[in-house]
């Protein structure tokens, strides 16, 4: 093991840059046939893959409809739309700013609320004390797929009578009590963006076992036309191209074996910072599994001898990308602290934004990965008195 941290003129654990993240594709033979097949059907959009996409997560995720569209930006649109939500919306500020803008652009008022600080996810109490009697929806996360309380907030939901609504945006992958998050509420939206575990380059599924509901954001999806031309209501152009629906298809065969890596490589980064003080990685109720779409640890800076932002600049000086998710959680962001009420406080929301790191995860990181990063964490550890005397100074080099 190397002994001096690279911050502190040591050899740096990676020649080139980690990317963070790379992601999970099939490859170019296995998808070139109906490539092929796609680009001479002159077929682009609204085709047959869209369909066998959607039949085939709607089996995956054990839900009657999974409606796929554009991104789960748009999908989080059209569903609080197509639930006819109004007024006030529960939501976590601890959370990636689209499950925002989405409630912002839907017309409601989002009422933020604290998180778990060990598993980063709304609890029920806290939705609870965030319910005013203008309330119509929860809308909570699965932080980095990590199953939220899905029953305990259910049961909030039902006694206020308000929708619940999942942003499961790093949702594929996740078992919520052995099965896939997805048919647990009103809707469950995801992502299928580079950074998840399924691809579709870009793209949503709204999952829903409500027919009604299903059914408005496929009218949505087609700028709210349901084919005469007369607008049942203001939609988008959220619809998934046939390219994307492919891809999506291909991801879903490889969703469980991409699914079980990573969380080996989560489990190999549990073990080898264990011993490692005022290091916590995000605690995943017994019975659930997280994704892992991240690899999120909080670090508490009196033990661990630096703090977050330290220890992020340290690992940059080793070619260690890393993510701050979330900082500035959403309800400091400009376009939404006006949401945020005076006397508002969120303190595990901020004590999060402040002390938690994203380290990369992935099926592909390769042999020896995980462990040269968490090597790199401990020399930092080691180091921490003159590595922390080095960023004060300013002396490094290191752009973060
Ligand atoms: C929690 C959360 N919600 C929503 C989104 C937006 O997803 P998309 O890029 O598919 O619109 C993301 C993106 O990563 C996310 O992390």
């Amino acid at each position: 093991m190397r002994e001096s941290p690279a911050v502190l003129g040591g050899q740096p654990a990676f020649a080139e840059l980690l990317r963070f993240v790379k992601p999970d594709l099939p490859s170019h033979a296995a998808l070139e046939p109906a490539l092929r097949e796609i680009v001479s059907s002159g077929m682009l959009t609204k085709g047959p893959y869209l369909g066998r996409f959607e039949r085939a997560a709607a089996e995956h995720l054990g839900v009657k409809h999974a409606v796929a569209v554009s991104s789960c930006t748009s999908g989080l649109m059209l569903a609080y739309r197509g639930l006819d939500l109004r007024g006030d919306v529960v939501v976590p500020s601890f959370t990636f700013m689209a499950t925002v803008s989405a409630l912002v652009w839907a017309g409601l008022r989002p009422v933020f609320a604290d998180v778990d600080p060990l598993s980063t996810n709304l609890t029920p109490e806290a939705a609870e004390r965030a319910i005013t009697p203008d309330t119509s929806a929860i809308v909570a996360v699965h932080n980095f797929g990590n199953p939220a309380d899905i029953e305990g907030l259910k049961a909030v939901a039902e006694k206020h009578g308000a929708a619940l609504v999942f942003d499961a945006a790093h949702g594929f992958g996740a078992l919520y009590r052995g099965s896939p998050v997805g048919g647990q509420a009103s809707a469950h939206v995801f992502s299928l963006s580079p950074t998840k575990l399924l691809i579709a380059a870009e793209g949503g599924i709204v999952a829903t076992n409500e027919d009604r509901l299903a059914e408005r954001i496929r009218v949505g999806r087609e700028y709210g036309n349901d084919g005469h031309y007369d607008s049942l209501f203001a939609g988008l152009n959220a619809r998934m191209p046939e390219m994307n629906a492919l891809l999506g298809l291909h991801g879903l065969a490889m969703l469980e074996d991409v699914a079980r890596r990573r969380n080996q490589a989560a489990d190999e980064y549990r073990q080898r910072l264990h011993e490692i003080p005022g290091l916590a990685p995000i605690h995943v109720a017994a019975g659930n599994r997280s994704s892992y779409k991240d690899f999120a640890v909080t670090v508490d800076p009196d033990r661990f001898g630096l703090s977050r932002d330290e220890l992020v600049r340290a690992l940059a000086a080793e070619n260690i990308d890393t993510r701050n998710y979330y900082d500035p959680p959403v309800h400091r962001h400009k376009a939404y602290r006006h949401f945020a009420a005076a006397d508002l406080r969120l303190p595990n929301t901020d004590l999060l934004a402040a002390c938690s790191v994203s380290l990369p995860i992935g099926s592909n990181l390769g042999e020896g990965t995980v462990a040269k990063i968490c090597d790199a964490v401990h020399r930092i550890h080691r180091s921490a008195r003159d590595v922390k005397a080095k960023l004060k100074g300013g002396r490094d080099s290191v752009v973060v």
